[in-house]
């Protein structure tokens, strides 16, 4: 039996802002139970809901240092779905209203996370034989997992393994006030470890000092090598390349599933969403209020409202697709610029646009399940969940050829009739409404085509069946050398 542990500073159910948080939730129940013993730690955020925090049974206390501070570290449990999570309390640090604040207070508070989750496993009773860190907010732990922590027998011949989820984001702090922070002697703060460009750098930290380095696509493992997409860490990405490999992520098959899905108002599955699916375009119609119409092309967005997600040339075409016998539906959140450009579009074109700035779960199945396509045109895009989601819904994805997007949809063949979505390569704006002029003159003139396109793409696999199986080879491998 090994042990793994996953550190997160998010996971499904108890606490999402994106994509990190579904895979966190999903991919530990999906190892092998025989062979892996996989739990997870995560912080216990006061903006949890009541329903998840009442849940929470107390384990235990202590005080940590953390540089000459000395703070509470309190220790709560709860099993669910059958995989054992564990959550670390301080209400100094886990008290705002979203996981993420100032870079500058989360600089502090995941430095506190990452030496917490290490400090409190003696007293949990469990030993990893491999920690497995997610993005920059736990890249300190592989780091002190080689520096103070082996002088303890308990944590001596951990291995740590570092999953870029966005190199994008790299916790950058300047060096005087990390190396306060944490204790780390000089000796750390040089480019060869955690500096980079003058500043202190977690997440260079964790792909540094980690036993092995995992992203969530071949593409992405590849692009981040580039100076492009590489956040100037290409560099360390291509001294690093015989560590790093690309797994792409699944999505929870149970979740995610348009036969049974309690969160949409009919279900359907392969056989029958040609009758079925609908059903639930009429009833996002009828709830958003679009024109009731069945034969409008009704394109999905449902993301954050960052540059990532290409949503410049989403702006600049607004007025162009909307000319077209079409409807968008957005929810999403995040930059101002992007909220307002929706809201605009909402007001300027009532009826074709629904803007919805808000975050919501259950709308966002409804949205997967109504609509037609949906549309992702991002500038980078590490794997991407939200077109996998909608493969699995019927829903035909529209998307630039990057990252996982280009490993997750196949483009579509109109001479071999083969594809599973529509995509192109270029960023640019005329190119992204070509495509999606392409994706509408098949839908409106060639509907068995379309329905051809949504059997393929429903018929594909992207539970985690095999990319769980992927990182245990990589545990087997680490645990054995
Ligand atoms: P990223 O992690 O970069 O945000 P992903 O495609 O990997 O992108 O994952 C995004 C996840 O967040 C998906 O599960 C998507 O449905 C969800 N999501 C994004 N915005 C919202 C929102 N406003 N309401 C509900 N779910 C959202
Ligand atoms: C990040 C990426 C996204 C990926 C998710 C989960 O948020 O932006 O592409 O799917 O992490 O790995």
């Amino acid at each position: 039996m090994k042990n793994i542990l996953f550190v997160a500073s998010e996971s499904t159910p108890f606490i999402k802002t994106g994509g990190l948080a579904d895979v966190v939730g999903s991919l530990p129940k999906c190892f092998d139970k025989e062979k892996y013993d996989c739990r997870v730690i995560l912080p216990k955020y006061m903006c949890m809901s009541e329903e998840w925090k009442s849940k929470m049974n107390y384990v235990t206390h202590f005080y940590m240092d953390l540089g000459w501070r000395s703070q509470y570290v309190g220790v709560l449990e709860m099993q669910y779905d059958g995989v054992q999570f564990y959550f670390i309390d301080n209400e100094y640090y886990f008290s705002g209203s979203k996981p993420y604040g100032n870079i500058y207070q989360d600089i502090e508070k995941f430095a506190f996370f990452s030496k917490a989750a290490l400090s409190a496993l003696p007293s949990i009773g469990f030993r990893p034989d491999i920690v497995h860190c997610h993005d920059w907010q736990t890249g300190l732990i592989p780091v002190m997992l080689k520096d103070k922590f082996p002088e303890n027998e308990f944590y001596r011949g951990i291995k740590s393994v570092i999953t870029i989820h966005n190199l994008k984001f790299q916790g950058v702090w300047d060096v005087k006030t990390v190396r306060d922070l944490t204790g780390l002697p000089s000796y750390y703060f040089t480019p060869d470890k955690l500096e980079a460009y003058g500043d202190a750098n977690y997440l260079k930290g964790g792909i540094v000092y980690a036993d092995a380095v995992t992203t969530v696509s071949d593409t992405y493992a590849e692009e981040i090598k580039t100076p492009f997409y590489g956040e100037r860490l290409d560099g360390l990405m291509r001294a690093r390349s015989n560590s790093l490999r690309g797994i792409v992520n699944g999505i929870d098959y149970d979740v995610w599933n348009p036969d049974t899905d309690p969160l949409i108002d009919h279900h359907y599955n392969a056989k029958n969403f040609r009758k079925e699916k609908i059903k639930n375009k009429r009833a996002l119609q009828r709830e958003l209020g679009l024109e009731q119409n069945d034969s409008r092309f009704m394109v999905g967005i449902v993301s954050r409202l960052t540059d990532q997600k290409g949503f410049d040339l989403i702006a600049h075409m607004m007025d162009e697709m909307c000319q077209n016998d079409i409807q968008i539906v957005v929810l999403g959140t995040g930059d101002e610029k992007y909220e307002n450009m929706f809201r605009h579009f909402a007001w300027k074109y009532q009826g074709k646009v629904s803007a919805n700035i808000f975050y919501s779960e259950a709308l966002s199945h409804k949205v997967y399940a109504a609509c037609d396509a949906f549309l992702m045109p991002s500038l980078f895009e590490p794997c991407g969940l939200s077109q996998i989601i909608s493969l699995r819904y019927g829903t035909v994805p529209i998307v630039r050829e990057t990252g996982g997007l280009k490993d997750t949809v196949q483009p579509y063949n109109q001479y071999e009739s083969t594809g599973t979505g529509f995509s192109f390569a270029n960023y640019n704006a005329h190119e992204m409404y070509y495509t999606i002029q392409h994706a509408m003159e098949v839908y409106h003139s060639k509907k068995r085509e379309w329905n051809k396109l949504i059997d393929r793409g429903m018929a594909m696999d992207y539970s985690w069946n095999s990319s769980a199986r992927k990182y245990e080879e990589m545990y087997d491998w680490l645990a054995g050398c």
